[in-house]
């Protein structure tokens, strides 16, 4: 399979690291910092709206972008099939059979997915996260290095839960939130705030979405 990377940044090339693993290739990057399209190396390089001219049967979209919010802009913005978009799971990942997994997710190294957790779409679960049974983890959200979400968690969409957080059982952490690094959470987490330390503290609303 042939992989488009939308994003051309060193997120992608994690995920470009992750494709060829499982024995794939990237063979296209597209950012709006190029204006039109080029060869470079073994990649074609050109503006994101490019995508639609270089899409094929044989090829899957990854949109290689760290920011939730700039991801969910993108996705808005191509209006491209489902189906267009991939899925990539490093081969050392260990994914629960009962394990749902969306597409455009992206899941690196060292993850685990235990069972009945549900992955939406467009998430990120970052390197070694863990992501416990029966939790819900919803479309943009990003799981960075080492958090835990322990049973029954939910995310809400758009939220980035900071590396090496532990977020309790059964806890919800609303939308378009973002969790500290390191930080303990339990209790609920609102929607659109900035939690942290241990236990967690709102230390401030975030206006808009993309703060
Ligand atoms: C939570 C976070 C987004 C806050 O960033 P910010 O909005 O720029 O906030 P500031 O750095 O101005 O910090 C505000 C206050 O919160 C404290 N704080 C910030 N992050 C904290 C954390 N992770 N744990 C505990 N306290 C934290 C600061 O010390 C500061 O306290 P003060 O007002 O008493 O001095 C950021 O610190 C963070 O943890 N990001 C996660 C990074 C990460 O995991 N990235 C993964 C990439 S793959």
């Amino acid at each position: 399979m042939n992989y488009i990377l939308i994003g051309d940044s060193g997120h992608g090339k994690v995920i470009e690291d992750c494709i060829m693993a499982n024995g794939h290739q990237v063979t296209a990057k597209l950012d709006d910092k190029y204006e039109e399209l080029f060869k470079e190396d073994a990649y074609i390089k050109g503006p994101i709206s490019a995508v639609h001219k270089l899409l094929n049967k044989e090829t899957k979209i990854i949109i290689s972008i760290g920011h939730n919010a700039i991801r969910q802009k993108i996705v808005e913005r191509l209006q491209v099939e489902e189906k267009q978009y991939g899925t990539v799971i490093h081969p050392s990942a260990i994914i629960s059979p009962s394990a749902i997994i969306g597409y455009g997710t992206v899941i690196m190294p060292n993850v685990v997915v235990n069972a009945y957790s549900t992955v939406e779409n467009h998430v990120i679960l970052n390197t070694g996260c863990i992501v416990e049974h029966d939790c819900l983890v919803s479309n943009f959200v990003h799981i960075s290095p080492g958090a835990v979400l322990t049973g029954g968690v939910s995310v809400w969409e758009g939220t980035q839960i900071g590396a090496r957080a532990s977020i309790n059982p059964t806890l919800q952490v609303g939308k378009w939130s973002m969790v500290g690094a390191g930080s303990a959470v339990i209790r609920n987490i609102p929607d659109s705030v900035t939690a942290v330390g241990v236990p967690t503290k709102i230390i401030k609303e975030r206006r808009i979405v993309n703060d």
